[in-house]
């Protein structure tokens, strides 16, 4: 037996001493540890061996499972370290390669022109608020003094999503009547909300079918036309340079009592006239006005107690003036050598 014992530890160690390959490792690993294999069949032996050898041959066996154990762990390490240095010398990195650069994004000119406008109304104490794009009729319009077949909805060439009450809102003014309701008629309103509009327009250099507004009421007691002047001429100069004229001319809206239409004086020509002011040394950034009597008391608000002003600027068109950007469809089509071209302008 004990000879059987170590011939079996010969050949294992002369075998184990040939292997190149991971494979063939395994396969010696069943030759001799597998279920028919040389040591485990040499350990059922054991019971035929007479009994005062039994504790020396089984002593025997263990040498041999560990030797067979101990050198296997050293092939098999020498093996994976073999196979990972061939991997690696295969995928070599360069590394004076240059590196990929990233290419850096840049704010967008209209967030940044709004978020100019909240920074200079947040200081002026208004709140900052949100409204829903997909809008109901009855804030779009009819809180607002346009009840249904009313001609001038007309002019605001509104999508219409489900029937005649759901639709893409054609203006941020719907957020006043929301506003006003949700404030529950008896405290000051102060609030400005930029967002998206949309309306059924052909896209060109001045139009697009969605555009921004940034929309404004002030609602509290004794509130005239000349806080609306005073409260735009500032954030005016604010936005577009002190030495900035605004001028309101007479206008129409539904919504406001007077209403105006606010200019400012051309940035490019300071008054004097030119392609951009087309000659008139004023260009117009939106509309404004005293807000109805209706309107008021239709939003819960006692209009005996409570005035207010609201406004709706153009949000590309102040962009553009400031920018001095052409086509409307520069703030759609973001192309970022032009956002990073007005990004770097704006540091100098
Ligand atoms: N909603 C108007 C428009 O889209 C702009 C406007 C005018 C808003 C007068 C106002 C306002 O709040 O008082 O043309």
């Amino acid at each position: 037996m004990k000879e059987k014992i170590e011939s079996i530890k010969t050949q294992m160690l002369e075998e184990l001493s040939n292997v190149s390959d991971i494979k063939v490792l395994n396969d010696l690993k069943v030759k001799y540890q597998g279920k028919k294999g040389l040591i485990t069949e040499a350990t059922s032996l054991i019971k035929e061996v007479p009994v005062e050898q039994k504790k020396e041959v089984g002593m025997l066996i263990n040498d041999l499972r560990n030797a067979f154990d101990e050198r296997y762990s050293e092939i098999e390490a020498e093996l994976n370290k073999k196979l990972l240095d061939e991997r690696l010398a295969k995928e070599s990195v360069d590394i004076t390669l240059p590196a990929t650069t990233l290419e850096e994004g840049a704010p967008s000119i209209l967030e940044k022109v709004i978020e100019d406008f909240e920074e200079v109304f947040m200081s002026m104490g208004y709140d900052v608020v949100d409204g829903p794009e997909i809008e109901e009729d009855k804030y779009n319009f009819e809180l607002l003094g346009l009840p249904k077949g009313h001609p001038a909805r007309d002019a605001q060439d509104t999508f219409y999503l489900k029937g005649d009450e759901l639709l893409l809102r054609s203006h941020t003014s719907p957020v006043q009547a929301r506003t006003m309701l949700a404030k529950g008629g008896n405290e000051p309103v102060r609030i400005i909300c930029p967002g998206k509009a949309y309306r059924r327009d052909e896209d060109d250099a001045t139009h697009s079918h969605q555009f921004t507004q940034i929309e404004g009421l002030l609602v509290d007691k004794d509130i005239k036309l000349s806080d609306l002047k005073g409260t735009i001429t500032t954030i005016c100069k604010h936005m577009f340079g002190e030495d900035t004229v605004t001028r309101f001319r007479p206008s129409y809206y539904q919504f406001t009592e007077p209403s105006v239409e606010m200019d400012i004086s051309c940035f490019a020509c300071k008054g004097k006239g030119c392609s951009i002011c087309k000659n008139t040394g004023w260009i117009t950034i939106g509309g404004a006005g005293v807000v109805h009597y209706d309107v008021l008391k239709g939003c819960g608000y006692d209009p005996d107690k409570w005035t207010g002003f609201a406004f709706g600027f153009g949000a590309e068109r102040c962009a553009m003036l400031k920018y001095g950007i052409s086509d409307i469809r520069t703030f759609y089509n973001v192309d970022l050598r032009e956002t990073k071209a007005f990004d770097r302008r704006e540091e100098e």
